[in-house]
């Protein structure tokens, strides 16, 4: 779209930080006089918010998977038209606190082989992918414990248990291997400091 927009995302398991490392990292560039949007998914514009509402709150049984990664590519869709692109397009950075990434682990993987029906979808619907992809690498039963320490109603997914985030965590770092030229992986079972200060280097690198 242009060059000088730079669209940056943050993946992980819940608990590793993603919300807190994407928050730093904006007050960062901000600080260095760049015009930031932070925005997260599901949701992220008017739309999309109301989307989230339905996926993230109620019965884990609400929705059947293929209808719920319908319902991820619409909120994404309205997402990418309403706040990404044009942000995009007038050269800001958009660091995004979860995206496409999430959903070919959580919709792709938890719930049976979906990733096929996840990319086609992504395909048609999507197509973009972020300039830079931040993977915050942690062990699951750190970021089970850190996440159980926030309590919310958004809770469908909040009950996965140690194995599927075993299985996310390999899931996210192979999905770094398969899109190795955007991913880069930082150590998350660090103070929040130390953590930011990898994410800027890598960042500021990659915006010079
Ligand atoms: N490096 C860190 N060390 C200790 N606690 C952290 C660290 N990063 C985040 N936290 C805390 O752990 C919890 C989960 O962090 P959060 O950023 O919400 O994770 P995520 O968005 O990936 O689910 C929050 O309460 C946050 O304050
Ligand atoms: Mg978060």
């Amino acid at each position: 779209m242009t060059a000088r927009g730079m669209f940056l995302t943050f993946e992980g398991i819940d608990g590793s930080g993603k919300s807190t490392q994407a928050r730093l990292l904006a007050k960062h560039l901000r600080r260095e006089g760049r015009d930031v949007v932070l925005t997260r998914e599901p949701g992220g514009s008017d739309g999309a918010e109301e989307i989230r509402n339905l996926v993230l709150q109620g019965d884990p049984d609400r929705w059947s998977a293929e209808t719920e990664i319908l319902l991820f590519t619409a909120a994404r869709r309205d997402h990418l038209e309403r706040t990404i692109e044009p942000a995009l397009a007038e050269g800001k950075v958009v660091i995004c606190d979860r995206f496409a990434d999430s959903t070919r682990m959580y919709q792709g993987l938890s719930r049976g082989d979906l990733r096929g029906l996840v990319d086609q979808l992504h395909n048609l619907m999507i197509r973009r992918e972020p300039d830079l992809t931040l993977l915050i690498d942690m062990d699951p039963e750190i970021g089970l414990s850190r996440a159980k320490g926030r309590q919310g109603e958004e809770e469908r997914f909040e009950d996965f248990g140690i194995d599927l985030q075993q299985k996310m965590r390999a899931g996210f770092l192979a999905l770094a291997n398969e899109f190795a030229d955007r991913f880069r992986v930082v150590d998350g079972n660090r103070d929040m400091d130390s953590v930011a200060q990898d994410v800027t280097d890598i960042v500021m690198k990659s915006l010079r």
